[in-house]
């Protein structure tokens, strides 16, 4: 089976600009996950990040999660759970506005690292994009656009610790689903693993590599390339040892931005069958219902719902 990919970033810049561009295509289309190192977020400042995440899960939830295992029995657990994840979080909000100062428990330090995290975070998925638009043959700034809405994209991290388990094979870190948004930028522990994605019906492992930051694309970039890219299947499996921490930060579209097939990949291709036309926060309800199922059952509703509304127009016309 072909390696994950790992993309070089510094190499964008020189002779080798065009082969890292078609390892980035491939990525997209093949695995809807790659690696990148070399992305420009300083590697001190992401130690100093992964610190005091830790020193914040130590202090603040290590507690609490322990005391949840405690009250639900799931040290004893028989039988496979699925109502459940072996994970401890909780969500940083950026965009359109921020709720750090509401996070409870955040120290000034934390707050005030993981704000200019998310800022060079912000800056990184806007350069991803732009470089998926040129693979696409798209004009550079679409999907930045398409994603805007009327008050900008949304953005937050969760802040996850997956602390060791006794029974992985019965309780999953988190249950396999795809992200339902745009671009997914995760930084994850680089001893501690646990990332699997799912690849020709295989689960393969996503490699755990010191300052890097992982990628993956959402349900919507599915929708705008029209399938050309697809979100895939992930889920975290907990370890018997050592606590896995994982920030996932997500550029999702506007909560009122339209998402739909980009015409110009249609065109060109001449399709009929075409991915549904929505609004991202009615995608992100019935998403929340469904997540841990298959996505597709999702885009038929959505084309279903769009099918009705057209009879409804032709009804009443
Ligand atoms: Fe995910």
């Amino acid at each position: 089976m072909a390696t994950f990919p790992v993309i070089n970033m510094e190499k964008l810049n020189g002779e080798g600009r065009a082969a890292t561009m078609e390892m980035i295509k491939d990525a997209c289309e093949n695995w809807g996950f790659f690696e990148v190192v070399n992305h420009g977020i300083a590697p001190e400042f992401m130690d100093t990040v992964e610190k005091l995440t830790k020193e914040h899960y130590r202090k603040c939830m290590e507690q609490r999660f322990k005391e949840m295992v405690a009250k639900k029995g799931l040290e004893a657990v028989q039988s496979e759970i699925n109502d459940l994840d072996w994970e401890s979080t909780f969500f940083l909000r950026h965009l359109p506005v921020s709720n750090m100062s509401q996070v409870p428990d955040l120290e000034a330090e934390y707050r005030r690292v993981m704000k200019e995290f998310a800022a060079q975070l912000e800056k990184l998925a806007e350069q991803l994009l732009d470089l998926l638009c040129e693979n696409l043959g798209l004009e550079k700034g679409y999907l930045k656009k398409v994603f805007y809405g009327s008050k900008g994209p949304n953005f937050g991290t969760k802040v996850s610790n997956y602390p060791p388990c006794p029974k992985p094979d019965l309780i999953k870190g988190l249950r396999a689903h795809t992200d339902a948004g745009g671009i997914v930028l995760l930084f994850q522990d680089d001893k501690v693993s646990g990332l699997q994605l799912l690849k020709d019906g295989q689960w393969v492992d996503v490699p755990p590599m010191r300052h890097s930051i992982v990628v993956n694309l959402g349900d919507q970039l599915e929708v705008i390339t029209n399938g050309k890219y697809k979100s895939v299947m992930h889920r975290v499996i907990a370890q018997t040892d050592g606590t896995r921490m994982s920030l996932a930060s997500f550029y999702n579209p506007a909560s009122d931005a339209v998402i739909y097939p980009a015409p110009a990949l249609v065109e060109k291709e001449q399709t009929r069958d075409l991915y549904p036309k929505f609004l991202f926060e009615d995608y992100m309800k019935h998403y929340l219902g469904v997540k841990f199922q298959a996505k597709e059952p999702r885009f038929e509703a959505f084309k279903n719902m769009e099918n009705t509304a057209d009879l409804g127009q032709v009804a009443t016309a």
